[in-house]
């Protein structure tokens, strides 16, 4: 069966089985592996991506149900080396730590903030009770969470404020190069 989905914004178009999961095409079809899978049951979270607009569980959406949509996924976030916001946050407040939930965390963390940009920190709990992690206990999470909400600017959604704060996508990995030293 063939679709069209972009991604991040590129199209692919693909020849598929009309059962495959969206996030077995991101994955396998497309090769942007950022986007993990926890459970295939729609209960971790770990999976989340964006579809038109909206954070989506992708491992309970069809590959077609996705047919022209647009998509972004964890890869996406960053614009020009520079990591978004929520990114930066979970840098900054160490909300990670085997980092595979991290993804399908941001993900969801960046909706929840976009529709409410003066979020407190019981609205981050609830907003999150569909992203599970094994390892930090949460509140790094939720200290990432509303770190990124302080520094998110509503009006410009992929931009990030203030600018001194923005670190590049190499000095995020020579930190957690660092970190995992430690
Ligand atoms: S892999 Fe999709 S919710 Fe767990
Ligand atoms: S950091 Fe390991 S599962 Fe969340």
């Amino acid at each position: 069966m063939e679709v069209s989905i972009k991604i991040n914004g590129k199209s692919y178009e693909r020849d598929i089985e009309p059962r495959t999961m969206l996030v077995d095409f991101i994955r396998d079809d497309v090769g942007l592996t950022g986007t993990n899978v926890g459970c295939d049951t729609t209960q971790c979270g770990a999976c989340t991506v964006h579809m038109d607009g909206a954070a989506v569980k992708s491992c309970t959406v069809l590959a077609v149900q996705a047919d022209g949509a647009s998509v972004a996924t964890i890869e996406g976030l960053a614009t020009n080396g520079t990591l978004h916001a929520m990114q930066q946050a979970f840098t900054e407040k160490h909300g990670l730590q085997c980092g595979f939930c991290t993804s399908g965390m941001i993900m969801t963390a960046v909706k929840l903030v976009e529709s409410h940009p003066d979020i407190e920190e019981d609205d981050i709990r609830h907003g999150l009770e569909g992203n599970l992690c094994r390892c930090t206990g949460y509140e790094n999470i939720v200290r990432a969470v509303a770190e990124g909400a302080r520094q998110f600017d509503p009006h410009s959604p992929w931009e990030m404020e203030p600018a001194e704060h923005k670190i590049t996508l190499r000095e995020a990995e020579r930190r957690a190069r660092e970190r995992s030293r430690a």
